[in-house]
């Protein structure tokens, strides 16, 4: 993330909050003490503001590794018949272009509503081809192999709404404004050449509500993301970013992205030791259960006074752990909540975006896990699956997919 730059303009659109967002911050870690999620120190604290661009160009595409903004959608395109391989490379110079313009916080071009974009509040716009892409450009051998629709797991309940589609365009900024321009934008370029098969919008606690780098509650109150690659580490560059394989993939990675809803009211009649029982977690701090502090390790091994494992044999963390750092998957996640049903039923749960070097390697092995047993599968339904390659990212001047389809 580029530092702010200081301008009056700043001042006067939230350079100045981050001065009271630290104070604030300062003041919860002394005052807080049965929310340490909430806590952090001045120092930590710095609080992107509407100016702050996130670079586009670079060895990968940004979206991935940078810290989540604060909103998110994902909007997956089934390509007309006839738009073959050439057709897909002149979408993706229009697109890349675009993206490159409205990141960087211009207007896309023949923007009517280029004021739309001055405020990118670190927007991100990030693409990605399902296996559809390589079979319409006859490049089906260039598809990496674990690169198409998951196996159907006993939990799934999916709907064709929510799944699959052969472009994915992902847009992340901490503004809801930019973020529909950017939408509405891309998506009309991108409509020449595809439908729009589905949308899936998200969001996160925004960076002056919570400190960015702490960890996250989603819908259900828990603190989701403890255990996670952290970007800028070895272990994150190994377990995200492809380094064999086809060499036009080198440098990208791989979305699974699974749309798991909640079931809210069920879990609203869970007792606070079962709710911690489900996650092997405390709901206060995310500490292990068998720990004192959210990043404790856990001890699989420890057993209560009747010899029973204090982390349950079917407790999430337990049966989603991997113990080799490098081959993790990356979780960015973002809670979902659209409306209520006619007699008052929230429809929410967790646009669970899933990034990892090979989804076969590192994905599915933990899904398989989960699918066969975990506590959490009571109140948790996955209803929507997508599979993507995100390609590397280009240089000034390049495009996103040259490797593949220039
Ligand atoms: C709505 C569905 C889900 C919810 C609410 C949920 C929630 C959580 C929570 C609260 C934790 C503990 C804190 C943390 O380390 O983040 C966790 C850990 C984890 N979850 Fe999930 N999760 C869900 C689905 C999934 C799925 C589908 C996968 C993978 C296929 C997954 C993989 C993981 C992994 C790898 C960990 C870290 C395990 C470790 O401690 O090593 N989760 N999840």
């Amino acid at each position: 993330m580029r530092e702010p730059r200081l301008t009056r303009r700043h001042l006067l659109t939230g350079g100045a909050v981050t001065a009271a967002a630290g104070a604030l911050a300062a003041c919860s870690a002394g005052t807080a003490a049965d929310a340490p999620s909430a806590r952090a120190s001045a120092a930590e604290t710095r609080i992107p503001t509407g100016t702050t661009v996130e670079p586009f160009h670079g060895e990968h595409q940004a979206g991935v590794a940078t810290l989540p903004q604060t909103y998110a959608a994902f909007v997956a395109f089934d390509l007309k018949r006839g738009v073959d391989r050439e057709a897909m490379g002149r979408m993706m110079r229009l697109l890349t272009d675009d993206a490159r313009r409205l990141t960087a916080g211009n207007g896309a071009l023949a923007d009517t509503e280029p004021h739309l974009a001055e405020f990118p509040a670190r927007l991100t716009i990030t693409f990605g081809f399902g296996p559809g892409l390589f079979e319409k450009a006859g490049l089906e051998k260039q598809r990496p192999p674990s690169v198409k629709q998951l196996p159907k797991f006993p939990i799934d309940r999916l709907e064709d709404r929510w799944s699959g589609g052969d472009l994915l365009i992902q847009i992340c900024s901490d503004d809801a404004v930019t973020l529909a321009h950017a939408l509405r934008m891309t998506v009309k370029d991108a409509r020449s050449f595809g439908t729009v098969r589905w949308i899936q919008r998200g969001f996160r606690r925004p960076p002056h509500v919570q400190e960015p780098s702490l960890t996250q509650r989603n819908l259900m109150g828990q603190l989701d993301g403890t255990v996670n690659p952290r970007p800028g580490t070895p272990e994150f560059d190994k377990a995200v970013w492809v380094s064999d394989g086809p060499e036009w993939f080198r440098g990208g990675t791989t979305l699974v992205l699974r749309r798991i809803r909640m079931e809210l009211e069920t879990w609203d009649k869970v007792d606070p030791v079962a709710r911690e029982f489900t996650i092997g977690r405390r709901l206060s701090d995310g500490a292990p259960l068998t720990g004192n502090a959210e990043h404790d390790e856990p001890d699989f091994d420890k057993k209560t006074p009747a010899g029973l494992p204090v982390i349950g044999e079917y407790a999430h963390i337990r049966r989603a752990h991997v113990a080799d750092p490098a081959m993790r998957i990356f979780r960015r996640t973002y809670n979902y909540d659209d409306g209520l049903s006619a007699d008052g039923v929230a429809d929410s749960g967790l646009l669970f975006a899933s990034y990892q070097a090979d989804v076969e390697r590192q994905f599915l092995p933990i899904q398989r896990r989960l699918a066969e047993g975990d506590l959490l599968n009571d109140w948790t339904t996955p209803i929507g699956s997508a599979v993507f390659a995100i390609p590397p990212g280009c240089r000034e001047g390049g495009w996103i997919g040259e490797t593949l389809l220039g």
